[in-house]
């Protein structure tokens, strides 16, 4: 260990080691179709579903090159996370990558920044699923869960029951087992995919001209400021990442996954959103809970058809929640086991072969904030957080580079430093056209991680 104190660096060798210590081992039992589906799965979902419906409201039809804009900014630091991911297949992800390349106190900022892309937007993505589960039984059966029970207090409800219902759902699916849950998620895959299918084919049936123009009504920035939001739906092609200690092959597996669920993604959304302002004005979008399905049914003015796409909304989003919970679980049980949070709390369950402790304390956690917080302002704390994890990733690419030119990359970034630093620009380019009180929200979370670092993980550390 040549670095001592907040600056301590992880060895590659012993992370990887580490993976076969008795007791905190998980199965490798996922392989590149699966991995592939998991990107997927962890992409396509409120984003498309629910938020596309705000970046119309900012951009006009021009939301259409804001989608185009985002998945650039993606690509680069998806390059950076398949390099990363090859040559370090460990749990954990962007924390585990800062580890070994930027020293502890970087690493437990990314992983704390990480709860924000992971724990906190699942609350956020069971609420859009909430939402479309509504937008369903109303298109269907003309019948809608009263605000009581299915909005939080800031929307005039008392507490959101259906988006805290779907996440202990889905802590039950993930305490029982990856195997199974990776089954659960190909079937949600390919119902996600058919539904755009569909969604696609219904429009450009429809497809007119007509709210095409005025194309751009506020230009170049409104494309940008709705591109930091839309992000959001591109959100997860990472989340493959965090699950690269049960990936079977993961030098091979996990650059393919990463870089083939944003590609297979970006293509989907594209067609999407051209034939969404195809058949709706951006107006009839941003009116609805379930923009897409609004489309449909306002636009288009086919209700049976808007029916089917809110359920299909439904099972889309679930595997969403499962995909991005199952990926905080992993984050935080690499924090666990690093002690920079409590040890105890990494146990994997012998029955089952996961860490059931960590995922019930999160899955309730995460319930109670689902029940209780509104969509609109987490989708712009989520982005932040996850722009800043991509910048740091992209460094930490730049940095292993230097200090590390030896070591095996299974996948290696093309002209690096250009791309990653790239990557960097684009990052830093959506946040700051995020709002200043998003700032604050972020820098305020940013601070009480460092506080706990220094209270709890500090001394607490494994390397110390
Ligand atoms: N990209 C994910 C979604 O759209 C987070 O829900």
């Amino acid at each position: 260990m040549a670095r001592h104190g907040i600056f301590a660096i992880r060895d590659v060798g012993s992370l990887v080691g580490e993976t076969a210590t008795e007791g905190t081992q998980l199965k490798r039992a996922v392989g590149t179709t699966q991995l592939t589906a998991m990107g997927v799965g962890a992409i396509i979902g409120t984003g498309i579903f629910v938020v596309i419906g705000e970046g119309a409201s900012i951009a006009g039809p021009a939301v259409i090159l804001s989608f185009v804009l985002a998945a650039v900014a993606c690509a680069f630091s998806a390059l950076s996370y398949a390099e990363l991911a090859s040559s370090i297949p460990v749990s954990g992800s962007a924390y585990t990558y800062a580890y070994a390349t930027l020293g502890e106190l970087v690493a437990w900022i990314i992983g704390w920044d990480l709860i924000l892309e992971y724990g906190v937007s699942v609350a956020a993505i069971a609420v859009g699923w909430g939402g479309n589960l509504n937008a369903f039984l109303d298109a269907a059966f003309g019948f809608a869960l009263p605000d009581a029970i299915s909005a939080p207090p800031e929307e005039g409800g008392v507490v959101n029951l259906p988006a805290a219902l779907i996440v202990l759902a889905i802590t039950f699916l993930l305490v029982r087992g990856v195997t199974e849950s990776v089954k659960a998620n190909l079937v949600m895959v390919v119902i996600k995919l058919a539904v755009l299918v569909f969604f696609i084919v219904v429009a450009f049936a429809n497809f007119g001209t007509g709210n095409f123009t005025p194309f751009a009504p506020e230009g170049v920035d409104g494309i940008t400021s709705a591109a930091a939001i839309i992000f959001f739906a591109y959100i997860g092609f990472d989340a493959v990442s965090t699950g690269s200690e049960e990936a079977k092959n993961p030098a091979r597996d996990l650059p393919v996954a990463i870089l083939g669920s944003l590609a297979i993604c970006t293509v989907f959304y594209v067609l999407t959103v051209v034939g969404a302002i195809g058949i709706a004005s951006p107006a009839q979008m941003s009116d609805s809970d379930a923009p897409l399905a609004a489309a449909l049914d306002q636009g288009a003015g086919l209700n049976w058809a808007a029916a089917i796409l809110a359920l299909g909304a439904v099972v889309a989003i679930t595997s969403v929640v499962l995909v991005i919970f199952y990926g905080q679980t992993r984050i935080f049980f690499a924090m666990c086991r690093d002690g920079l949070l409590p040890r105890r709390l990494a146990a994997v369950n012998q029955r089952y072969g996961t860490p059931a402790r960590l995922t019930v304390v999160l899955g309730l956690l995460i319930a109670v904030l689902a029940a209780l917080v509104p969509l609109g302002t987490i989708v712009e704390l989520v982005n932040i957080g996850t722009l800043f994890a991509f910048v740091l990733v992209n460094i930490g690419v730049i940095v292993l580079r230097r200090t590390r030119p030896d070591m095996p990359r299974p996948y290696r970034v093309p002209w690096s430093p250009v791309l990653p630093l790239l990557g960097v620009a684009f990052a830093v380019y959506l946040m700051t056209d995020l709002p200043l009180d998003t700032w604050l929200r972020f820098m305020l979370w940013m601070a009480a991680g460092l506080l706990i670092y220094f209270l709890y993980g500090y001394r607490h550390s494994r390397l110390r």
